[in-house]
């Protein structure tokens, strides 16, 4: 009898919280070229919801085991492997479902390691959310120093990098949320303001920044949020959308796109680890940056609760709520 190590998997897509259950998976033999991992710590992320439910770019087939990166530590390698040594604590390679205790990834997979040292919970949430941020500043328009920008879902992990990463790139932010609290985290001295959102954004945006001129504006939520957005821009000002979070699609009025050339973008992180504009090099550099800042604490994400894999239910309901902070698994406490 092998041994058997917990997951969380899914068999129908649904309402998130219903569908995932927690099986026994036995663990396999590490096969030449392969690594055992043993998962730290994997977040909870919007997308992992909407592919529970089914809405997703990218589905998988089913059953499949939830998650899209985390951070843990090899256990075990095998036959040929060099790149990696046991006990090292590694990035795991993008889009393998990381809800679960140990997984086996092929060795030529991994591209980022961490410290043994320090808590994993911020290393774990590399892969998706610090890139988009890098993403959304770097590859859309280009921005110097001393730019303004303006986002909206400030408050998200992404909204959070993103005004980090403006920081550490000298860019002054204007961040959009939805409701109170973020804005005691916003600190002026490095040139952000936090606004709530609302009909006359336009108005208050104007009077925070002296009437600065705005090249770009992020977008996470579409609907009539890309219209407030983009009505704060300078003529030929851009908005990149990276998200839906408000299900609605973006809304932008003709007189701005024909008038003001005021244009709207996607940004998809996932077309970029695909290589759409980007070499294995130029992500790898990127990812290098990253730790750096993840390591000495310039770009972190808030946490509200950690869960182990047993009450995942709760988690992901948990994760579905308004909250102040990440929901993070704990697949091995
Ligand atoms: N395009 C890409 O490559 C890419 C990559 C990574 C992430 N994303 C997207 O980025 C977004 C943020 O992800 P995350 O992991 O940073 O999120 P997160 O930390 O889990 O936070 C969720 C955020 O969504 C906000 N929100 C939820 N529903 C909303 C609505 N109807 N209107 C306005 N705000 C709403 C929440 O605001 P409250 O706190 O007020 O509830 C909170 O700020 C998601 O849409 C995700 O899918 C896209």
């Amino acid at each position: 009898m092998g041994q058997y190590k917990k997951a969380v998997q899914f068999s129908r897509t649904g309402e998130p919280s219903e569908v995932v259950e927690v099986i026994d998976m036995e663990t396999s033999s590490i096969k030449p070229g392969m690594i055992l991992i043993d998962i730290e710590a994997a977040a909870i992320n919007p997308s992992h919801l909407l592919t529970l439910s089914g809405g997703y770019g990218v589905q998988p087939d089913l059953p499949a085991i939830p998650g899209a990166e985390g951070i843990g530590i090899v256990k075990e390698i095998g036959e040929g492997v060099s790149n990696v040594k046991v006990g090292e604590r590694v990035m795991i390679p993008p889009y393998t479902g990381t809800w679960r205790q140990e997984a086996v990834v092929k060795a030529q997979n991994i591209f980022l390691k961490f410290p043994s040292e320090g808590n994993p919970i911020q290393m774990a949430m590399i892969m998706a959310n610090p890139p988009t941020a890098w993403l959304l500043l770097r590859s859309v328009i280009k921005l110097d120093v001393g730019d303004w920008i303006i986002q909206n879902a400030s408050n998200s992990a992404v909204g959070q990098y993103v005004m980090q990463l403006a920081n550490i790139y000298g860019l002054k932010t204007v961040n959009i949320v939805r409701r109170k609290g973020f804005d005691e985290l916003v600190s002026d001295s490095k040139g952000n303001i936090c606004l709530i959102d609302g009909p006359d954004l336009k108005e208050r945006v104007v009077e925070a920044t002296k009437g600065s001129p705005i090249k770009l504006g992020i977008d996470a939520v579409a609907g009539d949020a890309t219209q407030r957005l983009a009505d704060c821009l300078e003529e030929n000002g851009t908005i990149a959308n990276y998200g839906l979070l408000s299900g609605e699609p973006c809304s932008l009025s003709p007189n701005d796109i024909i008038f003001r050339n005021i244009s709207l973008t996607g940004v998809w992180l996932t077309m970029w680890l695909r290589g759409r504009g980007s070499t294995q090099e130029q992500r790898q550099s990127v990812y290098e940056e990253l730790r750096e800042y993840i390591i000495d604490g310039r770009m972190h994400a808030q946490v509200e609760a950690t869960y182990n894999l047993d009450q995942i239910k709760d988690a992901v309901k948990h994760a579905m709520k308004k909250r102040n902070g990440k929901i993070v698994l704990l697949p091995n406490n």
